[in-house]
Order: structure tokens, then C-alpha cells, then sequence
């Protein structure tokens, strides 16, 4: 058996100054891998870097920026090594189908949700599998590894949750064919599919409500920590037979209507 040996290697984590990413860039470090954090909060990425140390370096910029995506897939690189990119940027939206007056969805709220969740995606998957495939073959010709971050929204989508879960079953779609394109160069590409995660996305609701949803959870009953997240990441970095998957990361938890 073999696994992808992580220490010395490189990543680029998006999102990473905060919640999901953030424990990613956390766990990666502690296994010796040089974390870069883009962001577009630069301060966060600052800060989580500098409290790292050599571990890890900043990134400020936006995903949706294909511009800002190659510059951070550049730095990434630029100590060589380069294995891992893990997509964590992402957000919500709540808007249904039509309003309350019968009026349709924002189609500029639409519109950003997939710029964001799908594009901002995209554009570091591709900027980072091209990094990977100019680095040298590991074993069983190996070059590096993706994980994107999709919802159980992709399948459970609740009401209110038209864009979102459109973005989120979009970065599940991406995942076999992505899978399949790169796996002449070595690369492979899974997906996590969270639940619900205690991060700063979700503390956006009351305490109460937070509590009921951790409830609603089949087993255990509570919010996930955002270190189930990093933990898994590192599991699919260095499981080198795991390739062109979904996995729900979710307590059981199969989401109602509302
Ligand atoms: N928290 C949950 O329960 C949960 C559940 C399912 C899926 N997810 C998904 O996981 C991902 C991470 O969520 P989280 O809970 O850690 O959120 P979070 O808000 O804690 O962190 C998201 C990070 O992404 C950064 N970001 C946002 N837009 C960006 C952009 N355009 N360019 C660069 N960085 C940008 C933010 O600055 C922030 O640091 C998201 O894609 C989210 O949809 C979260």
C-alpha cells in the first residue's frame, strides 16, 4: 500500500483564514505541509499565518479573480512541492424561487453564488492542476491531490435555498469529470459534503436556533466541528486509492424541506 508521504509538501487552501479552511490549513500544517491561505480577507490570512509560523503563508485575494487565482497558485508553488489545493472559499444565500409578492429571485443574487461557489472553484482547481502536473511523479505516478467543498445542499436542498444548492450540486458535478481529466497527469479530485459546522458561517444565527439544528442531527447530536473537516482532508491527501468522490460529512443528517 502507499500513501502520499504529506510532510514537506506544499497547499494551497482557499477560504482559509476562517471556519472549514482554516482547521484545513491548521491540520495540514501539523502534518509539515506549507500552507498558503487565500483569502480575501487578508488580515485573517495574516494572522492565522504569522500564529503558523513557517508553516504557513498569506494570500489576499478573491477567488473569482482569475488573476488573483494564478498569483496564489504561484506562491504556492514557489517552494515546489506543490500536492494539495483545497477549495474552502464559499458562502450562502436564503431567496426562493419567487418573493413573498410573487416577484422573481435576485438574478444578480443568483449570478454571485455560482461566481463565487462554482467559478471561484474553478478557476483555483484548474490554476492548481497546472502546478501539479509540472511537478515531478510521486509513486504510482502520483502528482497531487484536490478537495472541493459542496453542501449537503447539493442534495438535500432546502426551501430558500434555490442558488446555493444550484452552486453546491455544480461543485459535485465537477467532481468525476475533473477527476477524469486529470487522471493522465496524476491528479486526483474528491469532494466533502458538509453538514452543518460550527464556523463563523452558521454563528450568523441565534443560539437557540443553533442548538435546534445541532438536535436535528441523527448521530452525534451537534453542530460539526470544523476539525472534522481538516481531518478528512488530510485522510483523502493521503489515501492515494481514494479518487473522484463525494463524501457527506454530516452526522447522518438528512436535511427537511425547511
Ligand atoms: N459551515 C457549514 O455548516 C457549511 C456546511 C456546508 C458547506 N459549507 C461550505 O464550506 C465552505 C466554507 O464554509 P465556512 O463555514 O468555513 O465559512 P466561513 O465564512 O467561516 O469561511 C469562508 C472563508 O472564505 C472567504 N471568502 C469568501 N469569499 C471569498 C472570495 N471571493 N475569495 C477569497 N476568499 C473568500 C471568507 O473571507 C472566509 O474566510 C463554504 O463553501 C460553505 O458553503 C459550510
Amino acid at each position: 500500500m502507499r500513501a502520499m508521504d504529506l510532510n514537506g509538501t506544499s497547499a494551497i487552501v482557499t477560504g482559509g483564514a476562517s471556519g472549514l479552511g482554516a482547521a484545513t490549513v491548521r491540520k495540514l500544517t501539523s502534518l509539515g505541509v506549507r500552507c498558503t491561505i487565500f483569502d480575501r480577507n487578508e488580515g485573517g490570512a495574516k494572522q492565522l499565518a504569522t500564529e503558523l509560523g513557517a508553516g504557513a503563508n498569506a494570500f489576499g485575494g478573491d477567488v473569482t479573480d482569475p488573476d488573483d487565482c494564478q498569483r496564489a497558485v504561484d506562491q504556492a508553488a514557489e517552494g515546489g512541492n506543490l500536492r494539495i489545493a483545497v477549495n474552502c472559499a464559499g458562502t450562502g444565500w436564503v431567496g426562493r424561487v419567487i418573493n413573498k409578492d410573487n416577484s422573481p429571485h435576485d438574478q444578480g443574487a443568483f449570478k454571485f453564488i455560482q461566481e463565487l461557489n462554482v467559478v471561484g472553484t474553478f478557476n483555483v482547481m484548474t490554476r492548481a492542476a497546472g502546478a501539479m502536473a509540472k511537478q515531478e511523479a510521486l509513486a504510482d505516478n502520483e502528482r497531487g491531490v484536490i478537495v472541493n467543498t459542496a453542501s449537503v445542499a447539493a442534495f438535500d436542498g432546502q426551501i430558500g435555498q434555490l442558488a446555493y444548492s444550484a452552486s453546491k450540486a455544480a461543485v459535485v458535478g465537477m467532481t468525476l469529470p475533473a477527476a477524469r481529466d486529470l487522471s493522465v497527469v496524476g491528479v486526483r479530485v474528491n469532494t466533502i459534503a458538509p453538514g452543518l459546522f460550527d464556523t463563523p458561517l452558521l454563528a450568523l444565527m441565534p443560539e437557540e436556533q443553533r442548538k435546534i439544528l445541532g438536535q436535528s442531527v441523527l448521530f452525534p447530536k451537534k453542530l460539526g466541528q470544523a476539525e472534522y473537516y481538516g481531518e478528512l482532508v488530510a485522510h483523502i491527501a493521503q489515501n492515494s486509492y481514494l479518487n473522484a468522490e463525494v463524501i457527506r460529512l454530516d452526522g447522518g443528517i438528512r436535511m427537511p424541506p425547511k
